[in-house]
């Protein structure tokens, strides 16, 4: 039997991602453990999420900090104190810029971004840039994260048709269900060890 892996959540708002993944570890998809749910906001649904879930959170806001390379290491206190082996964004609406976060977690960071990039390579509302552009397809992109921001190696891309969309709603609607259950399976690749990265090329091994 494969060990357990140790996950921490970084979420900002809603958390309709964060609650895929405890779907995904309560109904035994994803072989590991919620360790902690970090937020920047006391205000993120995603906080009773966790707490339904009997996770713990940790609440960190900007204005605590000097600067936000100060926050980004007390995020990588929180993670190694948790022993944490991946780290899940989940619509943490921060940039991660420090470098000893970064090293110390390279290649064990993750995040979704509603495009299929690196189109609308970070922008914080690129269903609506799609869909203002006239876009046909657009789509979700998992990816490690690194200094380069939305610009780490791809993990999974998914397209979604949105032709007959009428509305930037309907288009970011139609991408979250996407979002939602590629985040889930992509988490419970992670913890089986599907994944092996070779510089910019990550490769599945099933
Ligand atoms: C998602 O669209 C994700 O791609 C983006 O932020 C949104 C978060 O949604 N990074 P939720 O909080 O997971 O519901």
């Amino acid at each position: 039997m494969s060990m357990a892996i140790s996950i921490a959540v970084l979420a900002s708002g809603r958390g309709s991602n964060f609650q895929s993944i405890i779907d995904g570890v309560n109904e035994g998809d994803i072989k590991g453990e919620i360790r902690v749910l970090i937020t920047d906001n006391p205000e993120a649904q995603a906080i009773s999420r966790a707490e339904k879930n009997k996770i713990p959170v940790e609440i960190i806001r900007r204005k605590q900090f000097k600067s936000r390379e100060n926050m980004d290491l007390k995020i990588k206190e929180i993670l190694d104190v948790h022993g944490i082996d991946l780290v899940v964004l989940a619509g943490y609406m921060k940039i991660i810029n420090s470098k000893e976060l970064l090293d110390s977690y390279r290649y064990k960071i993750i995040n979704i971004h509603p495009s299929l990039l690196p189109a609308f390579k970070g922008s914080t509302h690129a269903q609506t840039d799609a869909f203002e552009y006239g876009c046909k397809v657009s789509g979700l992109t998992i990816h490690f994260v690194t200094d380069d921001i939305d610009g780490g190696p791809i993990i999974y891309q998914k397209a979604a048709d949105i032709s007959e969309c009428s509305s930037a709603d309907e288009v970011a609607g139609k991408i979250l269900s996407y979002e939602n259950e590629a985040y889930r399976r992509v988490v419970g690749n992670f913890s089986k060890g599907k994944y092996v990265v070779n510089g910019r090329k990550v490769r599945y091994t099933d």
